[in-house]
C-alpha cells in the first residue's frame, strides 16, 4: 500500500468533516431533539437488552424453561430494533452512540443490583419504580440533547 501524498490526505480530512448529505425538511433544532431522543431509547433498549440477557443466563426455578426462553426470545426482539433506531439518527444527519461508554451515559433505565431469580424479576414497588424511572428518563433525554452534535448549516 503506498502513503497518501499531503492533497489526498486533506481530501480525506475534508470529508471527514463534511456534514453528511442527508435531506430533511425538519430544521436544525428539530433534528437536535429528535436524535436526542432517539439515541436515548437506543440506549435503553441496548441496555434492556443487557438486562433481558441477565435474566435469561441468571434466572432459577420451576419454570426455568419457558422464562429461559422468553427471554432469549425478547432478548432477539430487541437487538434487531437497535439498528433501525440507529438509522433513523443518521437519516436526519446527526450521530448515533458510538461506544458502550455511551450507552451507559444516555440509558435510563433502572439499575438491577440484587440477584435475578425469576422471583426478583417483578419489582415489588412498581410506582416508585415508575416515579424514580420518569425521573431519570427526563435528565438522560435532556443530557442527550445537551450533548448531540451541532450540524453544521447547509
Ligand atoms: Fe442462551
Amino acid at each position: 500500500m503506498t502513503p497518501a501524498s499531503p492533497t489526498e490526505v486533506q481530501e480525506l480530512m475534508e470529508r471527514q468533516r463534511a456534514p453528511l448529505n442527508t435531506p430533511t425538511d425538519l430544521t436544525d433544532e428539530a433534528t437536535r431533539d429528535v436524535s436526542g431522543a432517539m439515541n436515548a431509547l437506543l440506549a435503553d433498549v441496548f441496555a434492556l437488552y443487557l438486562k433481558t440477557k441477565n435474566f435469561h443466563w441468571h434466572l432459577s426455578g420451576p419454570h426455568f424453561r419457558d422464562y429461559h426462553l422468553l427471554f432469549d426470545e425478547q432478548a432477539d426482539q430487541l437487538l434487531a430494533m437497535t439498528d433501525d433506531i440507529a438509522e433513523r439518527v443518521r437519516k436526519i444527519g446527526r450521530p448515533t452512540i458510538k461506544s458502550v461508554g455511551h450507552i451507559s451515559r444516555l440509558q435510563r433505565s433502572w439499575t438491577t443490583t440484587r440477584s435475578t431469580s425469576t422471583r426478583r424479576i417483578c419489582w415489588p414497588n412498581c410506582a416508585r419504580t415508575t416515579r424514580r424511572w420518569r425521573a431519570a428518563c427526563a435528565r438522560r433525554t435532556a443530557f442527550a440533547r445537551s450533548t448531540a452534535t451541532s450540524r453544521p448549516p447547509a
